[in-house]
């Protein structure tokens, strides 16, 4: 059984978080640990038709992001790694400061502390030196940013294909086998 924790925060694209977990609860050997923002309920009524009790009931547990004490918040639960999808720069400036102001940020912190898997995407544009340098000082401490930029080689036709090929990096950063989008093959140039 492997353990992923996923935060979800209000910075626009909540459909990755919950294609996502969509595709995690497919894994019968993935448990997923779910907690949202305050801001990231918001986006989720202003940017999908999902209630926040069909985005939860796709996760194993949920956590209310104010529970300080829940099992997350301890570098004691053992686990296989984070994600925030996606992360708001506001969590971003939390993280890379080591200020654990609610649920997500002291998850977050602790999969620092614990130099276990922590997977950032964020969500932002454009970006200021504030944000690219919370990004970098992150970047430095091991964390794995993987922005939700969109690939056009395999000729996209919907906003699920585009989807998709984000929720391939990241299964692929958690080391989780997936088809979840198609993979570049080559050119098809040989010698
Ligand atoms: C519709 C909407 C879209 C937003 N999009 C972004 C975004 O893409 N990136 C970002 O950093 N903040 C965005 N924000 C602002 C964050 O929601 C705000 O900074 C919030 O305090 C983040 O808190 P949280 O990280 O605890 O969810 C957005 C807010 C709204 C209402």
């Amino acid at each position: 059984m492997r353990r992923i924790i996923i935060g979800v925060t209000g910075a626009s694209g909540t459909i990755y978080a919950i294609d996502l977990l969509q595709k995690l609860a497919q894994i019968p050997e993935v448990e997923t640990h779910l907690v949202l923002s305050q801001w990231a309920k918001q986006n989720l009524a202003l940017e999908t038709g999902f209630t926040l009790k069909q985005v939860q009931a796709l996760a194993d547990v949920a956590y209310n992001i104010n529970d300080q004490g829940a099992a997350i918040a301890s570098g004691s639960f053992l686990n296989d790694g984070m994600i925030i999808v996606p992360a708001s720069m506001k969590t971003v400036a939390g993280i890379a400061s080591g200020y654990g102001e609610n649920l997500i940020s002291r998850a977050a912190d602790v999969a620092l502390k614990e130099q276990r898997k922590l997977v950032i995407v964020p969500h932002e544009t454009p970006l200021s030196v504030i944000h690219l340098e919370n990004l970098t000082k992150l970047a430095r401490l091991g964390v794995q940013i993987i922005p939700p930029i969109p690939a056009f080689y395999d000729h996209p036709q919907t906003i699920q294909a585009l989807v998709n090929h984000q929720t391939m990096k990241l299964l692929d950063a958690l080391a989780i086998p997936n088809h979840a989008a198609p993979r570049w093959q080559g050119d098809g140039v040989t010698k």
